[in-house]
């Protein structure tokens, strides 16, 4: 065995998805697994989420795939649909879609529209999707008159800055959420991670986590251990060569690290070509058979290479932690690599095998 591994723990999955119910008690949690769960396995990931009210993605394409896996839930399309045929696949699909755009009512007006319940999305100051305060009543009016609307549409928006402990900004998008949606009925939400952790006002009816649910933390400084919760993706590969360096050798592409003094080095079968980020300097963290290593030289596509120590004992097919325990979390490395989180899992390519374990064993 020589590649890249993401084994995804779905009992960490579970104990994370605990952990937000314990933080909001009152709200239903809809469970954002876009981008392939955060490159963690869409369908994978959805199949062990059977405890969550229902779940997220960004597109009509991701949500036609987890119902093609049989998933039976209910599922949000965050960015909803842009053109007719996606307006039928969406009813066809029975997906339930973001409308966040004047052009969006016009579509399900001219269709009548999609036959799955629909939520109306508010800008409360993101810039990015949603109606303005003024427009809205009027939206939520004609999205309540589509001759196919079974229930009163939900109610949207999405925070800014969520991260930041006692924002004013956040705290300004929650008042004007709170003042545009008052009197209209229909269910509201609007924390992430950081809302549901940070600004328990914001709760309401349905919670979005995302990159909690994963086990990480969406506030810089803190880890998710930090939060109660656990890594579910443990990112590994293996030592495919070592060899023992005198002073002066360098390593890689440019010739950029060089031994400082006698040092046995290994080379591991992980690069960028596997989501490794390229970006990440010499010194970044690895682990070797429980030991610390120091990368060294820059990254390549399929290895990367690493100071093991003089005396390492490490041998081919040892396994090589590049993320995901409590030792080694992925905001420590996103850190390094100038970058955060949501990238670095999301990244983590298609050539890496998923390996879904429960309770540390493979299913299956
Ligand atoms: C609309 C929306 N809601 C919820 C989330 C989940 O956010 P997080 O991963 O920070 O919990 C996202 C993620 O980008 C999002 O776009």
């Amino acid at each position: 065995m020589s590649a890249a591994t993401a084994r995804i723990d779905t009992d960490a999955l579970r104990h994370n998805l605990g952990q937000i119910r314990n933080r909001a008690p009152a709200s239903k949690i809809m469970a954002v697994i876009k981008a392939n769960a955060y490159g963690h396995g869409m369908v994978a990931i959805a199949q062990a989420l059977a405890d969550a009210d229902s779940l997220a993605v960004a597109r009509v394409e991701e949500g036609i795939q987890l119902r093609e896996a049989g998933i039976a839930c209910p599922i949000v399309v965050l960015e909803g649909i842009c053109n007719a045929d996606e307006l039928g696949l969406a009813g066809q699909h029975s997906l339930e879609t973001v409308v966040h755009c004047r052009e969006q009512i016009i579509l399900m007006e001219q269709n009548s529209g999609s036959g799955a319940d629909l939520w109306l999305k508010l800008d409360t100051g993101m810039n990015r999707l949603g109606s303005t305060a003024e427009e809205f009543a009027e939206a939520h009016r004609r999205l309540v008159n589509l001759p196919s609307a079974n229930r009163d549409p939900g109610l949207m928006s999405h925070f800014s800055s969520a991260d930041v402990a006692e924002s004013e900004t956040s705290q300004e998008q929650l008042r004007k959420f709170l003042e545009t949606t008052a009197g209209l009925p229909g269910e509201r939400s609007l924390a992430n991670s950081a809302g549901i952790l940070n600004i328990p006002a914001s709760h309401l009816e349905w919670v979005r986590p995302g990159l909690s649910l994963y086990g990480v933390s969406p506030v810089a400084g803190k880890t998710g251990q930090d939060l109660g919760l656990r890594p579910v993706m443990r990112f590994s590969t293996w030592l495919l060569a070592t060899r023992n360096l005198v002073v002066g050798d360098t390593v890689g592409y440019g010739c950029r690290w060089q031994a400082a003094r006698p040092t046995r080095l290994g080379i591991a079968a992980c690069g960028y070509g596997d989501g490794y980020p390229w970006a990440l300097p010499e010194g970044t963290p690895l682990r070797v058979k429980g030991k610390h290593a120091g990368l060294a030289g820059r990254v390549s596509m399929d290895m990367i290479a690493f100071d093991l120590g003089a005396d390492s004992d490490a041998r081919i097919g040892d396994e090589v932690l590049l993320w995901g325990e409590t030792e080694l979390p992925v905001e420590e490395i996103a850190a390094a690599a100038q970058s955060i989180p949501y990238e670095l899992l999301c990244r983590v390519s298609e050539r890496v095998s998923r390996e879904i374990v429960t309770s540390q064993a493979p299913i299956g």
